[in-house]
């Protein structure tokens, strides 16, 4: 597991290790607190311009959960090499491993589609900044490695993934804690999954952008549903158009400049 110092790293290693799975985490930054029981960790760095760390590390792994690099915007210098460099340190090493990847894609791939529009598979991707275009390319690495290499994905679109939705746009996009351990068991448990790609959001119906996956392929059925918060949080907008109209909310208007 990369990315395993990083929020939801520690999440899944932690509830990955109490259902006993054998685990090899890393990450560029030191694991804070103790290691699940069974796991060991070991610093790489996924930017590394050789990726002989990342490949060694791959090695003997059935499965690598690809939680690290850049997780919000940033400039573009910044993403590159850990998100851009990172996947294909990750997917050489796969294909070397013969093993399959969970890569934590984004909602951020689609965000600058409405929020009046409910998008599925064939849906355009529409990033709406340097961080989402990178997991554009992430999405298809993914398919360039299974088409040419047979390396098996999971593709995960992960929406909002906290203890708690926070605001209205959470309605629509929040996954559970629960609900995300709950995939990443089914992606290492199923069988052959060929390259497939989720919605990671919880069992969320008032409000609902995202429809038609391949979910059945590893039998995942989310438990959680935000919409028990829809009361709190469905005043929790901003009043900002450009936020408020799409489906990736704030990124949206990080540098936006397109004149009205
Ligand atoms: N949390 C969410 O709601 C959400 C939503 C969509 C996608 N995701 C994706 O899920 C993954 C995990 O998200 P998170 O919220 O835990 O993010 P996080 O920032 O807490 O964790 C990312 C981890 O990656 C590590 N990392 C960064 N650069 C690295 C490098 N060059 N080499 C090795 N490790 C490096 C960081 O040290 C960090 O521990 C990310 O890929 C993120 O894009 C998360």
């Amino acid at each position: 597991m990369t990315g395993a110092s990083g929020a939801l790293g520690r999440v899944l290693a932690a509830a990955l290790g109490r259902q006993s799975w054998t685990l090899r985490l890393t990450d560029i930054r030191p694991f804070p607190g103790p290691l699940p029981d069974g796991a060991s960790f070991e610093l790489a760095d996924l930017a590394d311009a050789d990726g002989s760390r990342i490949r060694a590390l791959a090695e003997g792994c059935a499965t690598i959960l690809h939680f690290g690099g850049i997780s919000v915007e940033r400039p573009f210098d910044e993403v590159i090499g850990p998100n851009i460099r990172g996947l294909y340190n990750i997917y050489e090493a796969a294909r070397r491993a013969k093993a399959r990847v969970l890569f934590a894609s984004s909602n951020h791939t689609v965000g600058f589609h409405r929020r009046d529009e409910v998008l599925d598979l064939n849906s355009t991707f529409r990033p709406d900044g340097y961080y989402g275009l990178s997991k554009v390319y992430g999405e298809l690495m993914g398919e360039l490695y299974f088409a040419k290499h047979g390396v098996e994905s999971v593709l995960v679109r992960i929406g909002s993934c906290f203890p708690k939705p926070t605001d209205a746009r959470m309605l629509a996009t929040w996954l559970s804690y629960d609900d995300l351990v709950g995939l990443c068991a089914c992606a290492l448990k199923a069988e052959t999954v060929g390259c497939i790609k989720i919605w990671g959001t919880s069992n969320n119906k008032r409000m609902t952008w995202w429809r038609g996956d391949d979910r059945e392929a590893i039998g995942w059925s989310p438990k959680s549903s935000a919409d028990e918060y829809a009361d709190e949080l469905a005043s929790k907008t901003t009043g900002d158009p450009v936020v408020e109209q799409h489906q990736g909310g704030a990124y949206c208007r990080i540098d936006y400049s397109r004149p009205e």
